[in-house]
Parts: C-alpha cells; sequence; structure tokens
C-alpha cells in the first residue's frame, strides 16, 4: 500500500487543509500485522506491539504526508541512507543508489546543510506513477530507475534537490508550481555538474542536459500542449482546473530555462549561487508565490542593470517557448546531430555510430530522431540491432526504442509496447505512448482495449489522465 497526495490528495487520507500555503509538524502511530513494515516521510521512531511510531519535526505541506506498508527488506547507503524495497528488488537497488550520500554532499555545498536528517529511498512497484516523489526523509521512486549502470540517478539528484526547493521552501499553490519543480531542475543540473571533476567538462555536461531538457520542452510545446496552450505559461491559471490535469514539463523546463537565462544576466553561478543561497535561507519553511520570487529577486540585485532588461509579462504569462533560449554548449550535442543527419538521409546504421557515447547521449539521439519523419521498417530493424536497442534495460531507451518504433506503425513491435506500458505505470513514459498509439488508427481499437485491460492495474491518476488521453470521458 502507497500513497501519492501531491497535488491535491491528501484531503483523501485525512482531513486538513490541503493547500501547500499552510505547513504542519506531525506525529503518527500506526499499527500493522508483524510482517509488515510501516514507513511515513517522517523520522521513524520504535516500533513496539505492532506499532510504529513517526514523528517530523519540520513543518510541511499537506502534499508531502505520505506513508507505504510492505513486506520490505532494507540495505544501508550512508550514514543517514537506507534503500527499502521488496526483496526481489533490494540488491539491484542498493547498488543503483549506492551513491545517495555522495549527492547529498554535492547538494549541501551548494544550498548548505540538509535539515531533514534521514534521506531514505523507497522503491515502489512498478505502478507507481512518477519517477520519483520528494516525501521528506523518504523519497518514493519507480522501480524503472534499476538500470544497472546508475545512469537514471540524476532522478535521486532532482529529488535530493527538492529537500531545499519544495520541501523548505514551498509554492503556495499549484498555479506556481515552477517554484518547485523549475528551481528543483535548474539545481538538479547544478549539483550533477559538480559532480563532474573537470570545470569545462563540467560546464558542457549541465549544458548538454539543459539542451536535453529544452528538447523536451520543444515536444511539450508544439506536441502536446499546441504553442498557443494556455497550461504552456509559466505561472498558469488553474481556476477550475485540477492540478493533475494541468501537469506537464512545461514548469519543470520552462522554468529552470527562466532561471538560467536569469543567472547568466546577472553574472553568472559566482553570483548566482550566493543569491540562490540567501533566496533558500529567507523562504525556508514558508510558501510563497511568484510575485514574492520577483520582489526578492529586484531587491537582491537592485544595481543590476541586467535584470532590467528581462520582459516579465512574457516570461511569466506568454504562452509557447521561451523568448530567449540560453547560449548553451553544444559540445556533447554535435556528434549525435551528426548522427541523426546521416540516418535520416538514408545512410545505415551502424553500431559504431553510438559506441562512444553515454547512455544519456544515446537518449539524445534516439529522442532526436522520434523527432524527424518516420524511419523505413529496414532502417528501424538495423538501428534496434546495431545500437543494441532491444536489449536494453534502461528504460529512457527502451521508451524512445517504442516510440520509433510506433512511428514507423512497425506492427511486428507492438506486442513490446503493450508489453512495457503494462508492465510499469510511470506516466512519463506512458501518455506519450498512448498518445502515439491513439493517433495510428490502425491500432487506436487495440490500444484502448489494452488500456481497458489493465485500467483495474494502476495507479487512480494514471488511469483518470489516460482515459482523457484515449477521449474515454466526456
Ligand atoms: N514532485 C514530482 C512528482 C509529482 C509532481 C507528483 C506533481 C505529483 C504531482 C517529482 O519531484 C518529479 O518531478 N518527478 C519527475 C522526475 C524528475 C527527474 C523530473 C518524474 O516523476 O518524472
Ligand atoms: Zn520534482
Amino acid at each position: 500500500m502507497f500513497s501519492q497526495c501531491q497535488p491535491i490528495h491528501a484531503r483523501s487520507i485525512v482531513p486538513c487543509q490541503d493547500t501547500p500555503a499552510v505547513k504542519f509538524t506531525y506525529e503518527a502511530d500506526v499499527m500493522a500485522p508483524e510482517e509488515f513494515t510501516v514507513l511515513m516521510s517522517a523520522l521513524r521512531g520504535d516500533t513496539r506491539n505492532n506499532r510504529t511510531s513517526f514523528h517530523q519535526p519540520i513543518p510541511i505541506p499537506s502534499y508531502l504526508l505520505a506513508i507505504a506498508v510492505g513486506v520490505l527488506e532494507q540495505r544501508t547507503l550512508g550514514p543517514r541512507s537506507k534503500v527499502w524495497s521488496e526483496k526481489e528488488e533490494i540488491e539491484r537497488s542498493a547498488w543503483e543508489f549506492a551513491e545517495t550520500e555522495k549527492y547529498l554532499q554535492a547538494a549541501e555545498r551548494l544550498c548548505g546543510r540538509y535539515e531533514w536528517t534521514q534521506y531514505d529511498l523507497l522503491v515502489l512497484p512498478p505502478s507507481f506513477p512518477y519517477g520519483g516523489m520528494e516525501n521528506p526523509c523518504l523519497t518514493f521512486v519507480t522501480p524503472t530507475l534499476l538500470a544497472g549502470d546508475r545512469s537514471l540517478a540524476d532522478v535521486i539528484v532532482h529529488e535530493i534537490m527538492h529537500s531545499w526547493t519544495g520541501n523548505l521552501v514551498t509554492n503556495r499553490n499549484f498555479e506556481h508550481f515552477w517554484l518547485n519543480e523549475g528551481f528543483t531542475v535548474f539545481l538538479e543540473r547544478k549539483v550533477g555538474a559538480s559532480l563532474i571533476a573537470d570545470p569545462v567538462e563540467a560546464k558542457r555536461s549541465r549544458d548538454f542536459h539543459s539542451l536535453l531538457g529544452l528538447q523536451e520542452l520543444t515536444e511539450t510545446v508544439y506536441e502536446e500542449l499546441g504553442a498557443e496552450n494556455p497550461l504552456t505559461k509559466l505561472v498558469v491559471d488553474l481556476n477550475g482546473v485540477h492540478p493533475d490535469d494541468a501537469f506537464s514539463t512545461m514548469p519543470y523546463e520552462k522554468g529552470s530555462l527562466f532561471l538560467r537565462y536569469i543567472e547568466d544576466l546577472v553574472g553568472g553561478p559566482e553570483v548566482f549561487d550566493d543569491f540562490l543561497r540567501s533566496y533558500l535561507n529567507n523562504f525556508k519553511k514558508k510558501s510563497l508565490d511568484t510575485d514574492q520570487f520577483k520582489a526578492y529577486l529586484l531587491n537582491y540585485f537592485k544595481d543590476n542593470e541586467g535584470l532590467k532588461t528581462v520582459d516579465w509579462n512574457q516570461w511569466l504569462y506568454g504562452c509557447g517557448m521561451p523568448p530567449i533560449i540560453p547560449d548553451y554548449d553544444k559540445s556533447m550535442t554535435k556528434t549525435i546531430m551528426a548522427v541523426v543527419e546521416n540516418i535520416s538521409r538514408g545512410a545505415t546504421p551502424n553500431a559504431s555510430d553510438v559506441r562512444a557515447l553515454s547512455p544519456h547521449q544515446l537518449i539524445h539521439l534516439l529522442q532526436e530522431l522520434i523527432e524527424q519523419p518516420a524511419l523505413s521498417l529496414d532502417t528501424l530493424r538495423l538501428l534496434g540491432e546495431e545500437y543494441g536497442l532491444k536489449n536494453s534495460r534502461n528504460a529512457e531507451i527502451e521508451y524512445r526504442w517504442l516510440r520509433l518504433c510506433i512511428r514507423s506503425k512497425d506492427q511486428d513491435r507492438l506486442g513490446d509496447v503493450f508489453n512495457f506500458v503494462n508492465r510499469q505505470g510511470r506516466m512519463k513514459y506512458v501518455r506519450p505512448i498512448y498518445r502515439d498509439l491513439y493517433a495510428w488508427e490502425d491500432v487506436r481499437d487495440q490500444a484502448i482495449d489494452n488500456f481497458l485491460k489493465n485500467e483495474q492495474n494502476m495507479m487512480h491518476v494514471s488511469a483518470y489522465t489516460l482515459k482523457k488521453d484515449l477521449h474515454l470521458t466526456n
């Protein structure tokens, strides 16, 4: 059993003021049969007579209330971290997340002391609808992160960064969700890069991940939402709109891109990192909205000329792509773009194209191919074999490979596609795949059938959202 309260589901567990505008500490005493372990988003006390006690001494918004119960194993990851999972995943989990303490220390170097004492991870069953959820003291993660090569650790870094942006400094409501997610992506990329010793490589890597984000932003604006959609604004109007229906990568990627734009304007990381620490310190244990952020920034950089050129109205309330795209270092995407061009010009995919690429570079390459006209079935098959995509254990790679198969209308791969969406429920993967299947008219009915057969196995939020995507609700 596990909960998912963000954005507005705490009210279905306890009566509360279910808004991130207010915060509370909590204590809990939870009873469960002997063989079960109970975990919560809090510090765990003793278990006596099948009752486990918890307390969360730092005030949190209601959406960070969390509970999970299962027959669980644990492994120690570091001085303040354990990983929890069912026994089948425990070894793989302990290996995949072994560097957690290293990430925590890198995060502390940027943001200051980690205040929540404990940082544990809980690997959930595959129906968990998100990549990760930053429940305080106990991040929830999808088992799709278990790639076997630690390459998806950026999700852990992301959830760690929420310990500051989101969990200490919180959006007043979900119209200002970018203050949670945009800041967190921005910090995630800084901390991710800070783990690379060579400063030139670090800068390249940070910009490379920003370019991956820009790719996703472009897909969201032009394919998913449409450039005129009011949900493409950084600050959205949620009057009469359920925040689950407004969820997209916009606050993540437009938000972090905006912060990068500001960082460049005011003079780069040297100046901006100090601002970040000051901002965190000022608003910790509070909730704020975009106007408060803006006022704090403008006051902090009172004498800065660059900031005076910001078109706030366009950035905060304009639809579509951001008005200005930062000048990212493209050296890590250059070779990839050359391969993409060759393939779309009809060249035969060859294993040597990708031998030197990191998993994330391969992901970038596949993402570019998804945006190109469909590959011929012959090219697609060679790509699958030569690039080792068919047997990849990396869900980010498998996901993009299967989307390429759908783009090329490869009927023979449909079994693999259904298998993938039935075996895990991460919305980031499942939604675009169903969207693609829906657009392919010959298989639309099969896709709907497959969804209806599996609906009972899904978390409510996934089923509810997919139903809308598949036009099964009025
Ligand atoms: N807080 C979010 C997950 C979330 C958002 C749950 C809104 C419910 C409503 C979490 O921090 C997150 O952003 N997860 C991402 C991973 C991240 C690396 C971008 C995800 O689930 O993919
Ligand atoms: Zn997040």
